[in-house]
């Protein structure tokens, strides 16, 4: 990989200590790639913070006897369809969904359809997962060079 620097930090030894416990607890190859996605984890959360549009991904799990529900989730779904990118449905068992709803947009956008959802009576859970275009986690080049 061409782009590639080597950059020297220091730390505390305690500090150090735990990095390399935590890169060997979450099994990363080497303190490097460890690193590596401890920053884009902070380039995604400035996306969301500076209201770029970004990625997420709605999961709910909810009632399928609760009166009205689903008509109320499609058309929340249709109300924001520029934002859907897709969804999928899944019968857990006699009388629970899962539904998982992937969203591109403006965070602020996507906070509301998510909240939305949440508060519907019969909606068990709602978890909402952050994530990003992927534009710019590129200016780092690619991941296993
Ligand atoms: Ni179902």
């Amino acid at each position: 990989m061409s782009d590639l620097v080597r950059v020297s930090i220091s730390l505390e030894a305690s500090l150090a200590a735990e990095l390399d416990r935590l890169v060997e607890t979450s099994r990363y190859e080497n303190r490097s790639e460890y690193v590596r996605d401890l920053i884009r984890e902070q380039l995604v959360s400035e996306e969301w913070e500076q209201g770029r549009e970004v990625l997420g991904t709605i999961t709910l799990i909810y009632d399928h006897h609760q009166g009205g529900l689903s008509d109320k989730l499609n058309a929340l779904q249709h109300d924001h369809h520029a934002n859907v990118l897709a969804s999928t449905h899944v019968h857990l068992d006699h009388g629970t969904c899962a539904e998982m709803i992937m969203l591109r947009g403006k965070p602020e956008i996507l906070r509301e359809l998510t909240d939305g959802m949440r508060k519907l009576k019969g909606v068990l859970h709602a978890a909402f997962a952050l994530s990003s275009t992927g534009k710019t986690l590129q200016r780092g080049g690619h991941r296993h060079a």
